[in-house]
């Protein structure tokens, strides 16, 4: 494996933080170097302080870290505290007025909303939640607009103890009704719709197609009215949000709960067609959350922090949700698309709403720099201190137009790498200390144990060699499990090298400094502009199409997705003349969004009577990347059962 991702990328410029902005940072040189140093001389000890310092404790823990059914580790576990208290009750002494949330929608409408307002929603839809039965540990699935009562369903759910699972608005009815079936969830908020890219996503209609072929745990839905536009609602089932809360109490107590209660479930892409639920904690994700708004977004009080992903994925969790308000944040949250009313909209944003720090994806930054300089140009961003991105390796081009033009060469880039398993930044600067390089996400944070090992498990020491990124200790917001799936837990994430490490699924590799280079995905997972799919997943989706014999997808470079989706198809009848058959190609891109989602869209179709295959019937898909890329064939076809499919496949026949 480790042949196949050489490095070929290299960057050497470094960009050390401003003297401006390491004066009024959080973290400096040698309090960094002294939590490296605890964290080194006592790991859970470095843990155990900081939950104790960070965290609102109902009860506190005594003990740190259980590891006695390795590969499940608990953290805190003998601790009882309640998420929605620390993100919101915690902060009523000093800040009820102090605004949690601005929110704007895609056509203008603007709200502010306070922590004691925050609050009083929350505590009112918990009571709601309630009424309809809802109890500790029962699962709620949320698919929502990216609206404040989106955040507000997720505090509620904390706020009682129900495990919540977010659906991303994006998805379809299919994707939406098998995550519910998979949670066995009782009930699911929704809206009636949400505003975006000048239309209205029909939410309530994709939900109601869902809940008419769910299984029966589903019992409620209450929903949202957002758009004002004729949605049907079902009688004995369906609520709007309105009567749900009207005259609900205002309060709502706590339900605390143990350190390892489930606060979440987030389906993700893996390398199978089903999607894996991962299943987070409550205090260990909590505390990697903040510790990571301290340390890579140098969190201070007046910030404005803005992170523009929905909260339909985990940065939206992490760093929309949860993390910036259980600091005491302002969080900027925005409905609608970058590209509405025109390209300048997210800095129009930031000059309106006077963004601190700004967090997006590589995608919308390539996209948003093809719209050209003059866009952002004509807007105030001098209120931007600090820059970041997630997702995806940015390339030094975007990077260097985001520092530029973005950050008028003032304000450092965090590149962070993590993903929804990790629950929070595990690869990141921390900006005022560690110099940035174009490209690279720097250094591992305080108390995480990141490395490069080769396919024996043994770390690489030579510099700018690849290999499997791994972690080689616990920590606190790691995923605990896959819903319902243990066994996929154990097989995925840590069975690579008998138990011993964490392996992530991505290659890496570091450069002479021990700068982390993320590489790319080794497993069948497609980066989609930052989006997780699993070529299975688009797979399943063509063959379940009744003309559909089988299928091969793959990634293939795009300028501005990273990723475009490639897929090869056999018919069950004649492929069509000459691989052309555009009504049909228009049918399965459309099909496949019915059955996941726009974003699993395959980009190209290419028809082929046979997929190429070795003579133990395995799909070549390495050839096939190189194909869907445009590049030459260089390796050795001969294995291939089928030789004389190649030019089918290369669409020269
Ligand atoms: C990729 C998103 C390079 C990586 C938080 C990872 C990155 C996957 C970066 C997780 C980055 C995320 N540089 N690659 N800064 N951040 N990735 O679960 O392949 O949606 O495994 O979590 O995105 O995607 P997920």
């Amino acid at each position: 494996m480790t042949q196949n991702i050489d490095s070929t990328l290299q960057e050497n410029r470094l960009f050390p933080p401003s003297p401006d902005f390491a004066a009024n940072a959080q973290i400096n040189e040698a309090q960094l170097l002294s939590l490296y140093k605890q964290a080194e001389d006592d790991y859970e000890g470095f843990w155990a302080e900081r939950a104790r310092n960070e965290l609102a404790w109902h009860k506190p823990f005594n003990t740190i870290l259980n590891s006695d059914n390795a590969p499940h580790y608990h953290w805190f576990e003998d601790g009882e505290l309640n998420v929605s208290y620390n993100c919101l009750d915690r902060h009523l002494a000093d800040k009820a007025d102090k605004t949690a949330i601005i929110f704007e929608g895609e056509q203008g409408d603007t709200r502010h909303i306070s922590y004691a307002e925050l609050h009083r929603d929350t505590c009112r839809f918990a009571n709601a939640l309630k009424a309809e039965g809802i109890e500790k540990g029962d699962r709620v699935v949320i698919y929502m607009p990216m609206v404040p009562e989106a955040i507000v369903a997720m505090q509620a759910c904390a706020r009682i103890g129900a495990i919540h699972s977010v659906v991303f608005g994006g998805f379809s009815a299919e994707a939406l009704k098998d995550r519910i079936d998979d949670a066995g969830a009782r009930m699911l908020i929704t809206a009636d719709g949400g505003h975006r890219g000048g239309k209205i996503i029909e939410l309530k209609q994709a939900a109601d197609k869902a809940l008419a072929h769910c299984g029966d745990s589903l019992e409620k839905a209450i929903v949202l009215k957002r758009t004002g536009h004729d949605v049907t609602m079902q009688s004995g089932r369906d609520i709007w949000w309105s009567d749900a809360t009207e005259g609900a109490c205002d309060e709502c107590e706590p339900v605390w709960v143990d350190s390892e209660h489930p606060l979440f479930l987030l389906y993700t892409s893996g390398s199978t067609g089903k999607p894996k639920g991962i299943q987070h904690s409550t205090a260990g994700y909590l505390l990697g959350t903040i510790t990571s708004m301290k340390w890579v977004f140098d969190y201070q009080q007046d910030d404005i922090y803005w992170c523009t992903a929905d909260v339909g994925w985990i940065t939206g969790h992490s760093y929309v949700a949860y993390g910036p308000l259980a600091v005491g944040g302002t969080i900027v949250v925005y409905e609608g698309a970058p590209t509405v009313p025109d390209t300048g909209r997210f800095w129009k944003l930031c000059e309106d709403h006077k963004v601190t720090v700004f967090y997006t994806a590589p995608t919308a930054i390539r996209a948003l720099m093809k719209c050209g300089d003059e866009i952002p140009n004509k807007y105030d961003l001098s209120s931007i201190r600090l820059l970041g991105t997630v997702g995806e390796p940015i390339n030094p081009e975007a990077w260097m137009w985001y520092h530029e033009v973005i950050g008028k060469a003032r304000c450092p880039i965090v590149d962070t790498w993590w993903q929804t398993e990790t629950g929070a930044n595990m690869i990141a600067p921390v900006p005022a200390v560690v110099a940035a390089k174009p490209g690279s996400c720097t250094r591992a944070l305080p108390g995480i144990s990141a490395d490069v090992v080769d396919e024996a498990g043994n770390a690489i020491t030579t510099p700018d060699k690849g290999g499997f990124l791994v972690i080689r200790k616990p920590w606190p917001s790691m995923l605990r499990t896959i819903w319902g799936d243990d066994a996929r837990y154990i097989d995925t994430y840590w069975g690579k090298f008998d138990n011993r490490y964490y392996v992530a699924g991505d290659s890496a590799r570091r450069d002479k400094d021990g700068y982390f280079w993320i590489m790319g995905r080794i497993d069948d997972v497609l980066n989609v502009s930052g989006h997780r799919l699993g070529t299975m997943e688009v797979e399943s989706a063509l063959v379940a199409h009744p003309r559909v014999a089988e299928a091969a997808v793959v990634g293939r470079p795009d300028e501005i997705k990273g990723e475009a989706i490639f897929a090869y198809v056999v018919l069950r009848e004649a492929r069509p003349k000459g691989g052309i058959d555009e009504a049909l190609t228009a049918e399965l891109r459309g099909w496949v969004a019915e059955q996941i989602g726009p974003i699993a869209k395959p980009d190209n179709i290419r028809y082929s009577d046979n997929l190429p295959k070795t003579r133990s019937g395995k799909i070549m898909r390495r050839l096939l990347r190189t194909i869907a890329s445009g590049e030459e064939i260089t390796s050795d076809t001969s294995t291939l059962e089928n030789e004389a499919i190649l030019l089918q496949l290369q669409g020269k026949e």
